[in-house]
């Protein structure tokens, strides 16, 4: 079996940025409150109209694809990973093949929220194991600032996110000692509404134990997907108990972590950076002191752009590897965890 390796790596990010005190304009809250709680200090927004998710994720694919010796003819799978659809369906995959003017390729969404990268890679990973694929696109990207709720209502998760794009080409490697190590992949759906956006959806208060996530017409048929009540009571955005996903991240993350590097019996000291999910700073720095890491051990980013969700991976580690902190032969440690829940690492070796 081959194993993989990262072959190019991009990223995007839109040139507007939007302070913590931009943000007063829309909601009751402060730089200090923020910065104090989650480390932001700014993210960025997609143009309105002329910058989607997809579009992002192709500018960080060209890149990607640029710097494996590539060209978007070359790509022989698509895997795209995102919260943010252009469309409820079809997804981002097939418009960035379109946009890309790829080959008629196979393209597959990933919906798996803060771990959606984690999971797109490990799924990229099995198919050039088995020799299925040769040139992977791998990308993560989100437009969040389309969707949230930007009054006092939506505070503690709208200050939290913010837009970009990562993308990375998967290709076998013939070297025994670099790619990656490993994957793996966890959920617990036993705490899925902590962290959810419920519609527009079909649970018809399934879910609900009795609390109403959607209004909806009584009518036999019509307006259940998507109705003027659900707008009406604010209950198309994305819900969270903070303080709950907190408590359950900073378990997992460093169980997860270290499930990556006893499975290749490896230790805390040998790793040269360990990428968390950019979920929030504080999250990242108890993470850190569990593990005893050093500081030039972990990689932190969400002070500039916030939580991207499925993008925040691939912007870190781009970013890291441009700046010369990842270099052939490191061992690197990329972690999430997220909605779902769903959490994963992957160990690799540059
Ligand atoms: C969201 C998060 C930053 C909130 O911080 P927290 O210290 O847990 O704060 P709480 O939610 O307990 O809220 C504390 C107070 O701040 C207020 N608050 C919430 N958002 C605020 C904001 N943006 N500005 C000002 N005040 C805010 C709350 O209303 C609450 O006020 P109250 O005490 O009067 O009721 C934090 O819980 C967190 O980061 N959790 C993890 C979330 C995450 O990572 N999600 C991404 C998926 S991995």
């Amino acid at each position: 079996m081959h194993k993989s390796k990262i072959a190019g790596i991009g990223m995007y990010v839109p040139s507007h940025v939007v302070t913590n005190n931009d943000l007063l304009k829309y909601m009751d809250t402060s730089d200090e409150w923020i910065q104090e709680r989650t480390g932001i200090k700014e993210r960025r927004y997609a143009h309105r109209t002329e910058e989607t998710t997809t579009t992002m994720g192709v500018e960080a694919a060209k890149i990607a694809i640029e710097r494996a010796g590539l060209t978007a003819q070359d790509i022989d799978f698509i895997v795209f990973a995102t919260i943010c659809p252009d469309y409820y369906f079809p997804g981002c995959g097939v418009l960035l093949q379109r946009a890309m003017k790829m080959k008629d390729i196979g393209a597959l969404d990933v919906r798996n929220q803060c771990s959606g990268f984690i999971y797109s890679l490990s799924v990229a990973d099995q198919f050039i194991k088995t020799g299925m694929y040769k040139n992977i696109l791998v990308v993560g990207a989100e437009k969040h600032s389309f969707g949230l709720d930007f009054s006092t209502r939506g505070r503690n998760i709208s200050v939290i996110f913010g837009d970009g794009a990562g993308a990375v080409v998967l290709q076998p490697t013939e070297d025994p000692g670099s790619g990656i190590l490993s994957t793996h992949l966890h959920s617990d759906g036993a705490n899925a509404e902590i962290l959810a956006m419920f519609n527009p959806g079909t649970h018809a208060n399934h879910w609900a134990n009795g609390e109403k996530l959607a209004d909806f017409e009584d009518a036999e048929v019509g307006e259940m997907f998507m109705s003027h009540a659900m707008i009406d009571k604010a209950q198309n955005f994305p819900n969270m108990d903070g303080p709950a996903v907190f408590k359950v991240a900073v378990e997992k993350f460093p169980e997860v972590i270290m499930e990556a590097l006893h499975s290749n019996n490896l230790q805390t000291s040998d790793l040269k950076l360990m990428i968390p999910h950019q979920a929030n700073l504080r999250i990242s720095q108890f993470v850190q002191r569990k593990l005893k890491l050093n500081d030039d051990q972990v990689y932190n980013n969400i002070q500039k752009y916030g939580n991207t969700t499925a993008a925040s991976i691939p912007i870190a580690l781009c970013e890291a590897w441009e700046q010369g902190k990842v270099k052939e032969g490191d061992l690197v440690c990329l972690a999430a965890f997220g909605s779902g829940f769903t959490w994963g690492s992957a160990l690799l070796r540059w």
